[in-house]
């Protein structure tokens, strides 16, 4: 298998679904619907509905619902970066290799941007629930999106990130930085691949093992991030370097050290790959999928 070829297919499919997807520009809102356009299409590896679609294929999935659930998910995600770089979260303003959205539009659309994407979001579950000839796999796999993104998913995890940044983590380091990254950006990971299954009918045993799956792949994801803070450029990571040690995040690099650090990318993403033989059906894009992740460099 030529792994790149097979990445960059995905991607493009993944890419002609969310383009499909997306609010057309129809006057009326002002800046609204540029902005929320403009997060989307302004660039995004796409990892999130690449697992959707892989994890969908894996239990033998054919619906027509998967387009509107791929594009769900990426917007809630693309959500979570304009309101992650909003100036009183991360504050930054270079996002995929551009302006942030705050930065391009201003911050009062910053904040809507984010607020529609998500909203729109949820419509756009409701069309894949619509278009599903299993109603309740796809009601199943919409939960499962909800419940990921929501306070005791990834916003929790933005939460609890955010509070920490002024007082420091107290108590056991580790601990805490392990919840924040399991919350902040496993939980989306393991909702990606979790809802891709579910449509297509895994059980609850399955469901249970692809989020213990996504839960290695996401904490290895969070700590090369962390990594690639301080060890890229703007240019190779389409963001500004150092934005968490200006915003005193506590990170695996900071506490632990960047050599350290790449360890746990390692062995959580070996973890990840041993756990993926449990599968059924042909694992061998998603195990490259998994290490191409642990080495990315943006
Ligand atoms: C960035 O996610 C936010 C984190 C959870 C670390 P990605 O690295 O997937 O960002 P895009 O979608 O490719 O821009
Ligand atoms: C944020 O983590 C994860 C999200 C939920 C957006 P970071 O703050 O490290 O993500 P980047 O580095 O800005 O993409
Ligand atoms: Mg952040
Ligand atoms: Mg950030
Ligand atoms: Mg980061």
């Amino acid at each position: 298998m030529n792994f790149d070829k097979e990445l960059e297919l995905r991607v493009k499919k993944a890419n002609q679904a969310i383009e499909e997807c997306l609010p057309k520009d129809e006057g009326m809102p002002g800046n609204l619907v540029e902005s929320m356009r403009y997060s989307v299409l302004v660039g995004g590896k796409r990892v999130r509905p690449v697992l959707m679609g892989e994890l969908f294929e894996i239990f033998g999935g054919k619906g027509k619902e998967l387009r509107f659930i791929q594009s769900a998910m990426e917007l809630i995600h693309t959500a979570s970066l304009c309101h992650d770089d909003l100036p009183a979260l991360d504050n930054d303003l270079l996002r995929r290799g551009k302006k942030t959205t705050h930065a391009q539009f201003g911050e009062a659309m910053g904040i809507l941007a984010g607020d529609a994407l998500l909203n729109y979001a949820y419509e756009l579950l409701f069309d894949g629930i619509n278009e599903s000839e299993n109603k309740e796999n796809a009601l199943n796999a919409a939960r499962i999106l909800s419940k990921k993104s929501g306070y005791l998913g990834m916003l929790g995890g933005q939460s609890v990130d955010v509070e920490h940044e002024k007082t420091g983590i107290k108590g056991d380091q580790l601990e805490i930085l392990e919840y924040i990254n399991e919350k902040k950006t496993a939980a989306l990971i393991e909702g990606a691949m979790m809802t891709g299954a579910a449509l297509a009918g895994a059980d609850c045993e399955q469901l249970k093992l692809i989020e213990k799956i996504g839960n290695r792949i996401g904490l290895a994801f969070q700590i090369q991030d962390d990594i690639l803070d301080v060890t890229g450029t703007p240019q190779s990571i389409g963001k500004s370097v150092f934005s968490d040690m200006k915003n005193n995040k506590e990170t695996y690099v900071a506490i632990v050290g960047i050599e350290e650090a790449s360890k746990r990318v390692i062995d959580f993403t070996k973890e990840a790959v041993a756990l993926t033989d449990e599968l059924p059906g042909n694992t061998e894009f998603l195990k490259e999928m998994i290490s191409y992740l642990a080495l990315r460099k943006n």
